[in-house]
């Protein structure tokens, strides 16, 4: 019995005491949030990231993934960030934008004429500018997460032109330039959180919804959706966001790691990406009926007056955005 108890006492004491001993006082842990499930580019990534950070250095900074929302909506996780109740987390530039108001550049549609404008942008000077402005709202951007380009998929019809979102219910993120492109295109946007598009969908509270193939396959909305219509019209980057806080109390090493770490990541990301998006669309093509815009100029044209609107907001970032060459 006295051994039992012995034994017992060692298990509830000694030995988390000794964990706590062995991983050392300087220990730093973090909790990174984002609200995709762990086979998606970027949980892959952040997966990497934690690994990475860990092995650089010699297990002081341990990072812990939470995925599915499990600690709330990327919103939610931004104002935790603020309060100081989360390290890191991650959202798209979209959503952002309710912190950031210049994050909504991003959503303009048709903004980046192809995947390789939108990085040099992003990776190049007015990425790092527009990256700045994360520091006024607490947090910082420590880097660009690949989101492609987002399509249409919806319940009702195949989209060949804008005349055909003419009604149609889309779901969109929180952001003021994705409300008005719906309804630039005649469509009517609804915001839901990105972890209930898939049951908005089922019980027809909306009729479509509009995302990259990844996003799609790996949250399966084309269970839920007949047509996917690929107009590509936003190019919305993610991003990977540390509390501003927890960043200045790092050391200048600390903080060196995580900016070499956040380049690698980015890599990891954009390769796991390029699979995914060929692999997601044959998935998807099995439950929904895929078509291509290969002109997509009457999209591109129905939204024009709406970028020259919203160009005083965005402070001359979308002509600097187009001028990067
Ligand atoms: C993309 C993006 C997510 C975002 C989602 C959405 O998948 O990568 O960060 O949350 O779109 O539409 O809400």
């Amino acid at each position: 019995m006295k051994k039992i108890i012995i034994v017992v006492l060692c298990v509830l004491f000694l030995i988390p005491a000794l964990g706590i001993f062995a991983a050392g006082e300087n220990v730093i842990s973090m909790r990174l949030a984002y609200d995709q499930p762990v086979t998606t580019p970027k949980a892959k990534g952040f997966n990497f990231f934690a690994d990475r950070i860990k092995e650089l250095t010699n297990g002081q900074i341990i990072i812990t993934n939470y995925p599915n929302a499990v600690l709330g909506h990327p919103k939610e996780n931004a104002e935790q960030v603020q309060a100081g109740a989360l390290e890191m987390f991650t959202i798209s530039c979209a959503d952002l934008a309710m912190f950031v108001p210049i994050m909504d550049v991003f959503s303009i549609p048709y903004l980046f004429r192809d995947k390789e404008h939108y990085w040099k942008v992003l990776d190049g000077e007015v990425g790092r500018e527009i990256a700045e402005y994360t520091e006024e709202a607490g947090m910082k951007l420590l880097f660009w997460v690949d989101a492609g380009a987002r399509s249409f998929y919806n319940n009702v019809r195949p989209i060949y032109t804008p005349d055909d979102l003419k009604g149609l219910k889309v779901r969109v993120m929180s952001s003021d330039v994705m409300i008005k492109t719906m309804e630039a295109f005649g469509a009517s946007p609804t915001t839901v959180a990105f972890s209930e598009v898939y049951s908005a969908l089922q019980t027809g509270v909306i009729d479509g919804a509009e995302n990259n193939p990844p996003s799609v396959d790996n949250m399966k909305h084309n269970e839920v959706a007949e047509y996917y219509s690929l107009d590509e019209h936003m190019m919305i980057p993610d991003s990977l966001i540390i509390s501003l806080d927890v960043w200045n109390k790092l050391t200048k090493e600390q903080q060196d790691i995580f900016i070499k770490v956040s380049k690698e990541t980015q890599e990891v990301v954009k390769k796991e990406w390029a699979k995914q998006e060929v692999e997601g669309l044959k998935r998807i093509s099995v439950t929904t009926k895929i078509n291509l815009i290969p002109d997509k100029s009457a999209f591109i044209e129905a939204v024009k007056p709406l970028q020259e609107s919203l160009s005083p907001k965005f402070e001359g970032y979308i002509e600097k955005i187009q001028a990067v060459k």
